[in-house]
């Protein structure tokens, strides 16, 4: 199992910030990365209750703190959030992420009661911006995009959002060393992150995604390598060298990202050789990762699906059964595969430049399901085809991709 934890899981990830902090951004990337790792995680965001039960477009009036029908209508909506998420740990969730402002103390005080009381562990994880470049860009992108503010003239919303932000910043207390909970507190996105108690296997797990946070935009490329001389046969695994197709890809590969890149990109391959030698034509030399190796095909190593159809038919049938979790005799599944691929997934969110992974298919798959936020499930059925580059850029709370197939001129 990718989770891998030694004990059960049973954590409340408590967002805490003034509104536009990107309390939703890494409490969504969290997620992302808990489910990718095969936990049961979800995330509830009192915004969304407020404008599900109250519907949206609630002026800055609303979240004045004198405004007591508007203060107590907010608090309903944070305890239909947290009720929903108490519901949720009940029934066997293992990481729920409260996405809400909990700005004052007496608030995180009554939250960590009740999720302790419900047999949950509470880290606070506490987002400050003292970057106002930050907080503008955050306000840009994504408020004036939210439902509160449809069909209103952006400039409009923004001075409205700006006074939301001051009305919560009037009873905003930060979270102090003396709360009697874990913490963790970054300030621009992962520029200063300081850490408060923070024990166990999973919040320390954490704690290596969100120091490497941070919101520059860059692309990451994912390629399989060029035609080997086993995809010519439809052979899996091995260590074969690249087709003469093969190697007009890698060259095609080399003038695409010369032309794309707007600053020299990190590339890594795996330590086969069909990888290595697509890389062969960039500019920039290529890091040999052996987490970035094809799936271990174990006693089927060599062989095409025909083959291992006919020798060990029980074999391909329970493969087609549950391909996310068979494992090949003395070979690796998917899961495997995702387990041994999350430092890649750490050191992708750490790196501020593009990143070019010349990878294989079943890799390629598992690191795709991460950065497009797929059900595990789905992971092992992700088109990737050859000679197709997959552009991953950034979005608001995700990314979105774009596929380059890039022509192979003849011989
Ligand atoms: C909201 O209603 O948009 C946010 C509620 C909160 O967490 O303060």
């Amino acid at each position: 199992m990718a989770k891998s934890a030694p004990e059960p899981t049973r954590l409340v990830l408590c967002m805490v910030g003034l509104p536009a902090r990107g309390k939703t951004w890494i409490a969504r990337k969290i997620a992302r990365y808990l489910a990718w790792l095969g936990y049961n995680a979800q995330v509830f965001n009192a915004g969304d209750y407020r404008r599900k039960w109250l519907g949206a477009g609630h002026r800055a009036d609303f979240f004045d703190p004198r405004n007591d029908e508007g203060a107590r209508a907010r608090s309903e909506m944070a305890e239909l959030a947290l009720a929903d998420l108490l519901g949720f740990m009940r029934l066997g969730g293992e990481v729920a992420l409260y996405d809400a402002t909990n700005t004052t103390r007496s608030r995180r005080d009554q939250v960590r009661a009740r999720c302790s009381a419900a047999g949950c562990t509470v880290v606070f994880v506490e987002s400050v911006c003292e970057d106002p470049s930050i907080l503008e860009a955050n306000i840009r992108e994504t408020k004036l995009s939210s439902p509160d503010y449809a069909g209103i003239d952006p400039e409009d919303a923004v001075r409205d959002f700006r006074q939301r932000i001051d009305h919560y910043a009037k009873v905003y207390e930060p979270v102090h060393a003396d709360e009697p909970a874990s913490s963790v507190r970054l300030i621009d996105v992962g520029r200063i992150v300081v850490l408060h108690r923070i024990e166990g296997y999973l919040p320390a797990r954490l704690v290596s995604l969100l120091i490497n946070l941070h919101v520059v935009r860059r692309p990451i490329w994912l390629t399989r390598h060029g035609e080997s001389t086993h995809n010519v046969e439809d052979r899996i695994g091995g260590d074969p060298d690249l087709s003469p197709r093969g190697h007009r890809y890698a060259a095609q590969l080399a003038r695409f990202v010369r032309r794309q890149a707007m600053e020299p990109p990190v590339v890594w391959c795996s330590t086969l050789r069909r990888t290595i030698a697509t890389c062969a034509p960039l500019a920039v030399p290529a890091m040999p990762w052996r987490a970035l190796d094809e799936i271990d095909a174990g006693v089927c190593d060599g062989l095409t699906y025909r083959e291992i159809a006919e020798r060990m038919p029980d074999e391909y049938a329970a493969r087609r059964k549950d391909k996310l979790r068979y494992r090949y005799p003395r070979g690796e599944s998917y899961e495997d595969v995702i387990e041994r691929l999350e430092p890649v997934i750490i050191e992708c969110e750490r790196q501020r430049r593009p990143v070019v992974i010349v990878a294989h298919q079943a890799v390629l798959r598992a690191l795709y399901s991460y950065f497009m936020d797929l059900p595990r499930e789905r992971a092992p059925f992700v088109e990737v085809p050859l000679h197709t580059l997959i552009e991953l850029v950034p979005a608001p709370y995700g990314y979105v991709e774009r596929r380059h197939a890039l022509a192979i001129e003849a011989e």
